[in-house]
C-alpha cells in the first residue's frame, strides 16, 4: 500500500525521506533502500522526531528483508537490527519498532516474512497517524476556550505519521475555533520550532509567533500563555518524560507561573520497562552543532561545548500526559501502568 505522510512517503519497494535538515529553504525528498540508508538518516537528523524514527526504522528493517527475498530470516536481519538500533538512543519508539517486527516475523521466513514485515511497518505508520488524531481531541479539551499556547521544538506532521502530538493538539484545537495562536520557541540548537514549527504552522494558517528560548520566562510572566503543549521521546513508568534540550526549563517556568504543562505522546513512548527518568540515556550530539549556525562559526573553533539533544522532566512538574487512550492527570507509576493496561 502506498501511503503518502509529510515527511515520509512509502511507495511499497521504497521509502522517501523529507530531508528535515534543508526545511524551510528547500525541499527535497531522500530515498532509502535497505537498513543502513534508514539508520543513516535517523542518526544525520533527515527524519526525526520519535514517531517518525520508529516508522523509519520499521520501514528499514522491512526493506532490508526484501533484500535477502528467499532466503530472508530474523536471525539474517540481526546485524540490521543491531544497526538501526545504534542509529540514536533516547526515542523509545524506535527500540518499540524494532521489537514488534521482530515478534511479528518471528516463526516467518522468505517472502512470508517479507510480506509480514512489510505490512506491520504500514500498520504502524497508519496507526500513528489514527493515535495522533485521538490525541489531539483528548489534548484539545483540555484547553480552556481561546488559548494562546507555548510549544517546544517540532512535534507534527514532520515528527510523526501526519497530524502531530503536542501540534496534533494545537491543529485540532484551531479546527475547533478554541485555539488563539501559538508561540513556537526556535530551540537551540537545531533550530526545530523556527525551522520545522514554525513553517508548518504558517502552511496551515495557525497563528504563530516564533520566540527565542529563552523568552518564555518573560511570556508568562506578562500572562501572555495559558498552556504548555509539548511531546516526548520516552515516559517512564513514574511519568517522567525525556523530550528535547529545554523542555525541563519550561516545566520549571510553567509550575512557577501557575500554568498547565501538557505532555502529548502516543502509547509507543510509554516505556514502563525503565521506574523512573534517571535511567534514560541522553544523546549527546557533535558540538558544531552548538558551535555553528547553518555551517558559519558563531564560537570560538575549539572551545568546549556540552550539547545533550534532551533532558528529562520530572512527573511532578507535569499536569497531564495525553495519549491516543486518553489522559494521564498528574502522572505517578500507579496511574502511567493503569494507562497501559486499558485498550
Ligand atoms: O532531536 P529530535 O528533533 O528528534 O527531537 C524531537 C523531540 O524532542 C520531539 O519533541 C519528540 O520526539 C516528540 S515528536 C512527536
Amino acid at each position: 500500500m502506498v501511503i503518502n505522510s509529510a515527511a515520509i512517503r512509502w511507495h511499497e519497494d521504497f521509502l522517501e525521506l523529507l530531508d528535515q535538515r534543508l526545511l524551510p529553504a528547500e525541499t527535497i525528498w531522500m530515498p532509502v533502500h535497505n537498513s543502513k540508508e534508514a539508520a543513516q538518516a535517523i542518526r544525520d537528523m533527515v527524519v526525526r522526531g520519535a514517531p517518525a524514527i520508529g516508522i523509519t526504522a520499521a520501514y528499514g528493517l522491512a526493506l532490508e528483508a526484501a533484500t535477502q527475498g528467499d532466503s530472508a530470516s530474523m536471525s539474517k536481519l540481526a546485524d540490521a537490527i543491531a544497526t538501526l538500533a545504534a542509529s540514536r538512543p533516547t526515542a523509545v519508539n524506535l527500540f518499540w519498532a524494532l521489537e514488534r517486527l521482530q515478534r511479528t516475523g518471528d516463526q516467518l521466513q522468505g517472502t512470508a516474512l517479507v510480506n509480514a514485515l512489510f505490512r506491520d511497518a504500514e500498520a504502524i505508520h497508519q496507526e500513528d497517524i489514527a493515535a495522533n488524531h485521538a490525541m489531539g481531541e483528548f489534548g484539545a479539551a483540555l484547553l480552556p476556550d481561546n488559548a494562546t499556547v507555548y510549544t517546544h521544538c517540532n512535534t507534527g506532521a514532520l515528527a510523526t505519521g501526519g497530524h502531530g502530538t503536542a501540534l496534533g493538539i494545537i491543529r485540532t484545537a484551531w479546527e475547533q475555533k478554541r485555539l488563539q495562536g501559538v508561540y513556537a520557541g526556535e530551540t537551540r540548537p537545531w533550530l526545530q520550532g523556527s525551522r520545522l514549527t514554525s513553517w508548518e504552522l504558517s502552511n496551515d494558517g495557525i497563528p504563530v509567533t516564533l520566540v527565542a528560548d529563552s523568552t518564555a520566562g518573560q511570556l508568562m510572566a506578562q500572562s501572555k500563555i495559558q498552556a504548555v503543549i509539548v511531546g516526548a521521546d520516552r515516559i517512564t513508568a513514574n511519568g517522567d518524560a525525556a523530550n528535547k534540550i529545554g523542555t525541563y526549563n519550561l516545566a520549571v517556568l510553567a509550575k512557577h507561573h501557575g500554568i498547565p504543562f501538557i505532555v502529548a505522546a502516543p502509547v509507543s513512548t510509554l516505556d514502563p520497562a525503565l521506574p523512573d527518568g534517571s535511567h534514560i540515556v541522553i544523546e549527546e550530539r557533535h558540538a558544531d552543532e552548538v558551535r555553528h549556525v547553518h555551517g558559519k562559526p558563531v564560537a570560538p573553533s575549539q572551545v568546549s561545548v556540552y550539547n545533550p539533544a534532551f533532558d528529562v522532566t520530572p512527573a511532578e512538574l507535569i499536569t497531564a500526559i495525553v495519549t491516543e487512550r486518553g489522559v494521564i492527570d498528574s502522572p505517578d507509576t500507579d496511574k502511567v501502568l493503569a494507562h497501559l493496561r486499558e485498550q
